[in-house]
């Protein structure tokens, strides 16, 4: 229940910014306090800074004032790395949002947190330059957000997730200093590497207030394929087949029957697996890889194969692609994610034995993603109006999970640890190492201000 002390403190929040930075409007502290995780939030207010110094007071005001801070940039974490909670302000940096240089000579693009990943991808295209790290939620996901998170994506295959492509930082810290790690050189070998440090910390170490991301020369073309196979392993044998006849694709997407359905709005797919290629290069190139990809993908029987070489048709593959996640949403209205990795080598049976797994937990699993740095996504759809469902796929998860670890793999590839998977964290980490990530936390957060609960248990 709100108190009079509370609404007395948020006043004073208010008036410690110009107007407008502000909001204690009980809507906007339920949706912004809430992200893709869909766990209800309610933040106590939310500060929406346009500079720097409006991130430095929010901190200062927090640790002066027994709150913590949340940072948020679109909202769209599925582990609920932004969800804020009763005593936590949300920094909302959908106004820092500034692209501040494009440097094709340098190779960099310096930026403000809230720049979505799809508006500097198309400003570094326009200048001949590429931003490689995509995530499904490109257009939708902020640059700030994708490197407290380490967002992976769709072209991680062959270019690496976001911690490849982040050069420095400038951050705010707990106390409210403002420090920079890293800068604008390729390389750098001075001191601890704290850039690779901050990203995918999920702010709870610093606070982020500008960013320089590494560019690369803009592949001139690129051709996306289509493979569809008759089971569920055509498409992991396909993706080795692709490797061992020596193309490094941009992508190797994934989808297993089920999820084919879904995409096409047809129960009753014709293949059990599909592949989704694509490779980049010259045009001779990409034409000759094409070629390779399709032999490779023959020579272990596809059903069909397509090409398509030009924008419009790659652009539809695409979109259908990364509507998976909601669309298995909309079509079973509840389901669980998870987001694990294996080494590479076995993926295929990771697969099969998760499936299994589940079968005998009497949970459905859908499978697709990312087969290339296999890290793929598992949906547990279930219907919450079915007694013992959510019990059956709960059994199942942690079965998954069980798998991803007894292969030597991880419970999270790409989505964070939020505060969906703290529990899972001691599962995967050594415990010495966790103890020395506790003690890193403490050394930046003694007080623990900077988005506390999430990302490393404490
Ligand atoms: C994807 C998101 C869910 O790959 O990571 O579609
Ligand atoms: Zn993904």
């Amino acid at each position: 229940m709100p108190t009079d002390a509370d609404d007395a403190l948020r006043s004073r929040l208010a008036a410690a910014f110009p107007v407008g930075v502000v909001s204690c409007d009980p809507v906007d502290r339920v949706l912004l306090g809430t992200d893709g995780s869909k766990i209800r939030g309610n933040a106590f207010a939310v500060v929406k800074p346009t500079d720097e110094d409006h991130v430095r007071t929010a901190i200062l005001f927090a640790g002066a004032n027994g709150l913590s801070v949340v940072p948020r940039g679109a909202g769209t974490s599925p582990t609920g790395s932004a969800t804020a909670r009763r005593r936590q302000i949300v920094l909302d940096f959908s106004r820092m949002n500034r692209i501040l240089d494009v440097s094709p000579r340098d190779m960099v693009a310096v930026v403000e947190p809230g720049v979505m990943c799809g508006e500097l991808q198309s400003r570094a295209e326009a200048v001949g330059m590429f931003y490689p790290p995509d995530p499904a939620s490109a257009r939708t996901s902020t640059l700030g957000g994708n490197v407290a998170t380490c967002a992976g994506g769709l072209r991680a295959a062959k270019y690496g997730v976001t911690r490849d492509y982040v050069l420095g930082l400038r951050c705010v810290g707990a106390d409210g200093r403002v420090f920079e790690t890293g800068g604008r050189s390729l390389k750098s070998v001075v001191g601890y590497d704290l850039t690779r440090l901050l990203t995918g910390s999920e702010g709870t170490l610093a606070v982020f207030t500008r960013l320089t991301l590494r560019l690369l020369p803009k592949p001139p073309h690129a051709a996306t394929l289509l493979a569809e196979f008759a089971d569920d392993q055509g498409g992991f044998a396909a993706a080795d087949a692709i490797l061992a006849a020596g193309v490094l694709p941009r992508a190797l997407e994934y989808m297993d029957r089920d999820v084919l359905g879904i995409v096409a709005g047809d129960p009753t797919p014709r293949s059990g697996s599909s592949l989704l290629i694509e490779v980049d290069g010259s045009p001779a190139d990409c034409r000759d890889q094409a070629e390779r990809v399709a032999a490779a993908v023959r020579s272990i029987g596809a059903l069909s194969v397509r090409i398509a070489d030009a924008g419009d048709d790659r652009d539809a593959l695409w979109a259908a692609r990364r509507s998976i996640s909601s669309a298995v949403y909309r079509v079973f209205g509840a389901k669980r994610s998870e987001d694990l990795g294996v080494p590479r080598g076995r993926l295929a049976e990771a697969v099969a034995a998760i499936k299994a797994a589940s079968r005998a937990c009497g949970a459905r699993c859908v499978v697709y993603g990312h087969a290339g740095d296999a890290n793929l996504h598992f949906n547990f759809p279930y219907d919450p109006a079915v007694d013992g469902a959510k019990a059956a796929v709960d059994a199942a998860v942690d079965a998954a999970m069980a798998v991803a670890l007894r292969f030597g793999g991880t419970v999270s590839g790409e989505h964070g640890i939020g505060l969906k998977k703290i529990d899972q964290v001691r599962r995967e980490t050594d415990a010495r190492a966790l103890e020395l990530m506790q003690h890193v936390k403490r050394a930046f957060d003694p007080a623990g201000i900077l988005n506390p609960g999430k990302a490393i248990p404490e």
